[in-house]
């Protein structure tokens, strides 16, 4: 999957993409990610991105061309349009079920937003889905948009080693993942569940299913289980 983000901080996403899995992940080719410095693209002599609103208020909004040009550019070299995504706080709210989504996607590009967002004409021309990460509000869009490409990229089969690992998360089949523990079987006087000792994996499972569904139902009630 190749990742295209359009953004104003271009450095922010050096010690993202380089560690860890998503690092691996493009060394093994399952990623690609190309960040395009917003700035370059804006015309006047002082390379302002963002501009006052129309009807006045207090907060600059990003100005229009910069967006259009790099969009045009990119896309004048594509067969088959990228979907473009939006982190924004006026977005539907992200779910697993969308990074499972874009995860299947072969181009994806974000746009990375500041102040009081992006003109709004660049939004009807050019972006496909605005997702929001929770009900609060971060500085930028470059948080966000790093977010969504880590959980996206994770879904694409071959980048996690152990893809089962994966069935058991939170929100994977709809509900939150319960505890889980590791040696030593004590710290701080604290013992583990003993139906883990059993080896008994069929009464395992149904173990961990009750304790997920116990709390889902306190945690979460909006989620359907
Ligand atoms: N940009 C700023 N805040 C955001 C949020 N909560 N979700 C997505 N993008 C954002």
């Amino acid at each position: 999957m190749k990742v295209e983000i359009v953004t104003l901080f271009p450095r922010f996403f050096d010690s993202i993409f380089g560690q860890s899995i998503l690092q691996r992940a493009c060394d093994a080719g399952f990623l690609e990610i190309v960040v395009h410095d917003l700035r370059e693209y804006t015309t006047d002599k002082h390379h302002q991105a963002d501009d006052y609103r129309f009807g006045g208020g207090a907060g600059m909004l990003m100005k229009p061309d910069p967006f259009f040009s790099v969009l045009e550019k990119i896309t004048r070299t594509t067969s088959k349009r990228p979907l473009i995504v939006f982190p924004t706080p006026q977005g539907r709210p992200f779910r697993q079920t969308d990074a499972i989504e874009l995860s299947r996607e072969h181009h994806l590009i974000f746009l990375c937003g500041h102040y009081k967002g992006i003109d709004q004409r660049v939004i009807e021309r050019w972006v496909d889905k605005e997702y929001s990460l929770g009900d609060y509000v971060l500085t930028g869009g470059e948080l966000a948009s790093a977010v969504i490409v880590d959980a996206a990229a994770r879904m694409i089969p071959g980048v996690l080693g152990d893809f089962d690992s994966a069935r058991g998360d939170s929100f994977y089949e709809g509900m939150l993942d319960g505890p889980h523990y590791t040696r030593p079987e004590v710290v701080d006087g604290r013992g583990i569940p003993s139906i883990l000792m059993t080896g008994h994996h069929k009464n395992i499972e149904r173990w961990r299913l009750s304790v997920s569904q116990f709390l889902t139902k306190r945690r979460r009630p909006d989620l359907k289980k």
